[in-house]
């Protein structure tokens, strides 16, 4: 019999995937953990379970099609009922488009956008039939412009926006909320993984993981739609909204440099 809350967490072995399933922890809920790194996972919720909350690991590859039904249907046949969704797993990848790896864009097509769509459409049914549910959809900075050098990356996170703007908007008075939760340049594995710790993005300020989760983890709690960390990044943000598309894509190719 459940009896808490339950929390499922992607991308939960590293950076922020790892500082959110923390936060859920202490406010007791359960926790249900996914990524590929099933170790990491596995020392994870041994840490979590001394707070006295289940923590529950499912190691699932979202790069695979196949990989969101085959989650649910796991949790489904374990009889774990997921009130909160955090769509945190994620991945970059620095090249010009032409040069790039198709194979390696794709894949980061499918874990941002694909996996993350298919995740919430199988686990909002639930949430709206008991008139309660939450999901947290992690997007970036990166998508309220072009990012010459990583535009795959920015229009993924483009989408992130876009779509959880959307459905957050449909679910109105569905005891349901979505919120976009926008983080820029952050300490984690992203940078190592994207090859971008060289950039002058990630030479600026950088947030802590934790700082930004917990931003994150605020904005879920309120409720709110959208929500970008740091006050330089919602200045930038709202500059942004001023400054013609074109000169935002020229200065953020220099960023990305
Ligand atoms: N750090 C930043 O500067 C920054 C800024 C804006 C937005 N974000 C976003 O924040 C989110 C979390 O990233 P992070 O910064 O915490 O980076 P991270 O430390 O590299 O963590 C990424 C997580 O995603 C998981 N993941 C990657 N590919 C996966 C796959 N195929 N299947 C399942 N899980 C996969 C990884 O787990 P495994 O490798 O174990 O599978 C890991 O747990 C991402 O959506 C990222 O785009 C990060």
């Amino acid at each position: 019999m459940q009896t808490k809350r339950t929390a499922l967490i992607t991308g939960a072995s590293s950076g922020l995937g790892v500082e959110y399933a923390k936060l859920f922890a202490a406010d007791q809920h359960d926790v249900v953990l996914v990524a590929r790194s099933e170790d990491k996972l596995r020392a994870l919720a041994a840490e979590l379970e001394q707070q006295g909350v289940r923590a529950h690991v499912y190691p699932a590859d979202l790069s695979r099609a196949e990989a969101p039904r085959e989650l649910f249907d796991a949790l489904t046949r374990d009889g774990i009922r997921v009130d909160v969704l955090v769509n945190n797993a994620g991945l970059g990848y620095v090249s010009t488009f032409h040069a790039s790896e198709l194979r390696s864009e794709l894949e980061m097509v499918q874990v941002n956008v694909t996996a993350l769509t298919a995740l919430t459409h199988l686990f909002l049914p639930g949430m709206v039939q008991q008139r309660y549910g939450r999901v947290l959809n992690i997007a970036s900075t990166a998508a309220f412009q072009a990012g010459p050098g990583m535009s795959v990356y920015f229009a993924t996170k483009a989408y992130v926006v876009s779509f959880s703007e959307g459905i957050a908007h449909e679910l109105r008075g569905t005891g349901v909320t979505v919120t976009a939760h926008c983080p820029g340049a952050t300490h984690t594995g992203f940078a190592a993984v994207a090859g971008a710790g060289d950039t002058l993005l990630f030479k600026g300020a950088v947030a802590s993981a934790d700082a930004t989760a917990r931003h994150g983890y605020l904005a879920l709690r309120r409720g709110r739609t959208l929500s970008i960390h740091g006050l330089l990044n919602r200045l930038l943000y709202w500059g942004g909204l001023l400054t013609p598309r074109w000169l935002l894509t020229r200065i953020t190719a220099r960023m990305m440099k």
